[in-house]
């Protein structure tokens, strides 16, 4: 098994979260809203690390006992390895621990790796929206009890 230390994200990743973020996703979020997730005591950063490099990261914002999960993005060079299923585990039990029941997230249709993740963790679907990400690309709605 890989060797990965999971942590909470602090603002000295921030430039490291952009850059990953910058290699993967089409709309990368803007540096102030990775800050939030780490410093909003209603949001949750996690990291995985691998060999002190960081290999990928969670966010999700919780709102009472729901959270939706904003993003997870594994570097390129480290995917296909287990990281992601790793760190979404994590993510689910901390949010677990925080008291949350419900968790929500939205992706994009045709993110096969992302929804075999999300379906291999216990999520399911339960809605569809059009054109959500664009013209032609629909956001599929998916949900999983704690
Ligand atoms: C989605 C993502 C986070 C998965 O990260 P990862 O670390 O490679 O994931 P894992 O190695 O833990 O694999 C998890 C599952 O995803 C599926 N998967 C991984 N790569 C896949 C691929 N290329 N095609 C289809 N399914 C794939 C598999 O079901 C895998 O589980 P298994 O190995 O037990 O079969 C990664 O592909 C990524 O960063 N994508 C770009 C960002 C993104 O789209 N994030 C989701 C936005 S909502």
């Amino acid at each position: 098994m890989l060797d990965l230390v999971i942590r909470q994200g602090t603002l000295s990743d921030v430039q490291a979260i952009m850059a990953l973020e910058q290699g993967s996703i089409e709309h990368p979020w803007e540096s102030k809203a990775i800050e939030t997730l780490i410093t909003d005591s209603n949001k949750t950063c996690l990291i995985a690390e691998l060999d002190g490099t960081i290999a990928a990261y969670v966010g999700a914002e919780s709102v009472l006992d729901e959270s939706n999960i904003g993003n997870i993005v594994t570097h390129k060079d480290y995917r296909g390895r287990g990281i992601a299923t790793r760190l979404f585990d994590a993510l689910l039990k901390e949010l677990k621990e925080q008291g949350i029941a419900k968790v929500f997230l939205e992706v994009e249709h045709d993110n096969a790796p992302a929804i075999a993740l999300y379906e291999k963790s216990g999520f399911t679907k339960y809605g569809h929206r059009r054109d959500y990400y664009g013209p032609g690309k629909d956001a599929v709605l998916m949900s999983k009890e704690l």
